[in-house]
């Protein structure tokens, strides 16, 4: 299981009323500290700031929100949609609130019978979320020793992608974890990633409460390390995959595939298959995200690094072609290559019957 004191997200009721609690990431790795969400402006908040963040968590957050509003007896369809909006490119986000209203509307769509249908809908959503959790980890190490047999990897990620971010270990740091786990690790290679630091600040939390050898390094130092030959491989998450295979993660994924393409290292992505967006068609329609730029201009709130005045240009994530991708792992199987044909047979795959047939990887 995950090594996390607190976990990302839980569902709580105490005397007053059913809370949504989460783990204040804006806080780590200093202190942790618990933000309890009594209303779905509270929660919308905390997933504009961060405090709640990476794809599969947002889902998890939308999907309870959507709970909490019909607990507390609030606008329901209002707070439907405010969550959904509240970030526009993690697709997890609009899924979970999509799922929990369905089951509220299934039941009528009012009432107490109905709130708890939607709650039960956020609870299977975090159920599953672990399973796929712990099935790509499984997927994504077989993968490694496929890429890199014998290997005591050197594995260069970028951003947040564990416990933080799932009900379970994550995504492509589920698989380092794994890695971890059998002696397989040799260093994990952490980008701080500017500017909001989700590298420096949670992978490295997240490494180190696992015992990890890991390095933390400026975003801008990637490329020496790729040219000194100590790079084996690239594992990143995301935040939506487009019908083509193009992959929308934090910004500063895509000049890391160039440098992986570039120096012959396998960059693979590691999403669960509810990132996926069939009905996005390619790459150039996912909506990024455009945040404010006092977050490049400043170091750290109200601590300002650029002359008054500064514009600054803050796209939070950046779109990688599927031509640069080796492989993507889902819990339903692992997409290599990756195009769209391949892509959209691993989606059709149902998770029942992909482990009935113990089979999860995909080459075409
Ligand atoms: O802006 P963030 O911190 O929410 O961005 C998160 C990421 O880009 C993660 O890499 C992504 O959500 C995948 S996490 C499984």
């Amino acid at each position: 299981m995950a090594d996390l004191r607190l976990p990302a997200l839980r569902w709580a009721e105490p005397p007053d009323g059913p809370v949504l609690v989460l783990l204040d990431q804006t806080r780590l790795p200093v202190e942790e500290v618990e933000l309890i969400c009594t209303d779905v402006p509270g929660l919308v908040a905390a997933i504009q700031s961060l405090a709640v963040r990476g794809a599969p968590v947002l889902g998890l957050a939308g999907a309870y929100g959507v709970a909490l509003a019909a607990v507390r007896g609030y606008d329901v369809v209002d707070a439907a949609r405010s969550l959904a909006q509240a970030r526009p490119t993690a697709v997890n986000l609009a899924h979970g609130v999509e799922r929990a209203l369905a089951a509220y509307r299934a039941v009528g769509g009012d009432g107490p019978a109905a709130a708890r249908a939607a709650l039960e809908a956020a609870v299977a959503l975090h159920r599953e979320d672990a399973a796929a959790s712990d099935r790509m980890a499984e997927l994504g190490r077989e993968l490694l020793g496929e890429l890199l047999p014998g290997g005591r990897y050197r594995i260069l990620t970028h951003c947040n992608t564990g416990a933080l971010v799932s009900g379970g270990e994550g995504t492509a740091l589920a698989v380092v974890r794994a890695a971890h786990r059998a002696g397989e690790l040799r260093r994990l290679w952490v980008d701080e990633t500017r500017p909001l630091l989700q590298g420096a600040r949670l992978t490295a939390y997240e490494a180190a409460r696992d015992g990890m050898a890991y390095t933390v390094l400026a975003d801008s130092a990637a490329g020496s390390l790729f040219a000194a030959g100590e790079v084996d491989a690239v594992f990143i998450g995301a935040d939506r995959i487009a019908a083509d295979g193009s992959v929308a993660n934090k910004v500063g994924s895509y000049p890391l595939a160039v440098l992986a393409r570039h120096h012959g290292v396998p960059f693979v992505v590691v999403a669960p298959a509810s990132t996926v967006d069939l009905a996005t068609p390619d790459g150039a329609a996912i909506h990024i995200e455009q945040r404010p730029g006092h977050e490049v201009t400043d170091i750290a709130p109200g601590v300002p690094v650029a002359p008054v005045g500064a514009q600054a240009y803050n796209p939070a994530f950046d779109v990688t072609p599927p031509e640069l991708v080796t492989a993507i792992v889902t819990e339903l199987g692992v997409v290599s290559p990756v195009d769209r044909g391949n892509l959209s047979e691993v989606c059709s795959r149902s998770r029942s019957a992909e482990s009935d047939s113990g089979d999860g990887m995909m080459k075409a």
